[in-house]
């Protein structure tokens, strides 16, 4: 099947579909100017993993790990959502509550685009999370541009964290349960640039291909997900998913 032929199917899927989950890595932020994890280009062959993205890190030398944040998060924000985030919102606006994005981004770059049914696997880098009182909030004027980790303003007591999964930490239970039920219930199933390598989120495409989806995977090259998909899309997901948002709407 070519490419224009994949479009076709996919698309008339995406019609015949009471529901719909899509899936998003790192892959879709590429476009916006957000390296990915893997690849040549990727942030950790700047910065090691296990130097900065762990507990032990933070709590070893917390002020260094703050300033990646910042650094981090000062780059994010200079982002803009690219057409592949503007076509998803457009295919909820289609499915309104039928449709969920599952997301392993922490970019904000979703809800920049303007979709609302979003679960976040991983957290939001904007995001912060108290080690003492477990409270979560974004107010950005409080650590922004601090140098030290900043104390949480309501318990006053405790170590602000930014609130995304690091390595080696588990997932919050109850956004991992939501997201394998909208994987098991959905009728397609579209993973958009992601290696599908970090578990658990990569064992919702299965999930969803067991439970009877028409799995789809976008990347720009075959990935674990692939294995899983009936159909798999080698381009760049702004592209792809342009094209078939055309269809859709034609
Ligand atoms: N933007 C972000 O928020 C961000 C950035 C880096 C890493 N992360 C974190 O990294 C972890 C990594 O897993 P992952 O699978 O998301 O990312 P990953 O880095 O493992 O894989 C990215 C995938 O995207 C594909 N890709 C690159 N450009 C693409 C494009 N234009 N179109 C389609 N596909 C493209 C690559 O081939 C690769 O398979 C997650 O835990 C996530 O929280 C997030
Ligand atoms: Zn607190």
């Amino acid at each position: 099947m070519n490419s224009e032929e994949k479009i076709e199917l996919i698309s008339q899927k995406i019609k015949e579909a009471k529901k719909i989950t899509i899936f998003t890595g790192a892959g879709i932020s590429k476009a916006s100017g957000i390296p990915t994890f893997r690849g040549k280009d990727g942030l950790w062959s700047k910065y090691s993993a296990s130097e900065l993205a762990t507990m032990n890190a933070f709590i070893k030398n917390p002020k260094l790990v703050w300033q990646w944040y910042n650094h981090r998060r000062k780059l994010i924000k200079q982002a803009k959502p690219n057409a592949a985030h503007l076509a998803i919102t457009k295919i909820e606006n289609l499915f309104k509550d039928n449709f969920t994005l599952i997301t392993q981004n922490i970019d904000s770059l979703h809800k920049e685009a303007g979709t609302k049914n979003i679960i976040e696997l991983h957290g939001n880098i904007f995001e912060v999370r108290c080690m003492r009182c477990g409270k979560v909030y974004g107010d950005d004027k409080i650590y922004q541009d601090s140098e030290f980790v900043p104390k949480c303003s309501y318990c006053k007591k405790g170590s602000l964290r930014p609130n995304v999964v690091w390595f080696g930490e588990n997932l919050d239970r109850d956004i991992l349960d939501e997201a394998m039920k909208k994987s098991a219930l959905c009728d397609v199933f579209i993973a958009v640039g992601t290696s599908g390598v970090v578990q658990p989120a990569a064992s919702l495409p299965k999930i969803a291909y067991d439970n009877g989806a028409f799995v789809v995977d976008i990347n720009i090259e075959y990935s674990a997900v692939s294995i899983y998909s009936q159909e798999t899309v080698i381009s760049p997901a702004q592209d792809t998913l342009e094209a078939i948002i055309d269809k859709l709407t034609k």
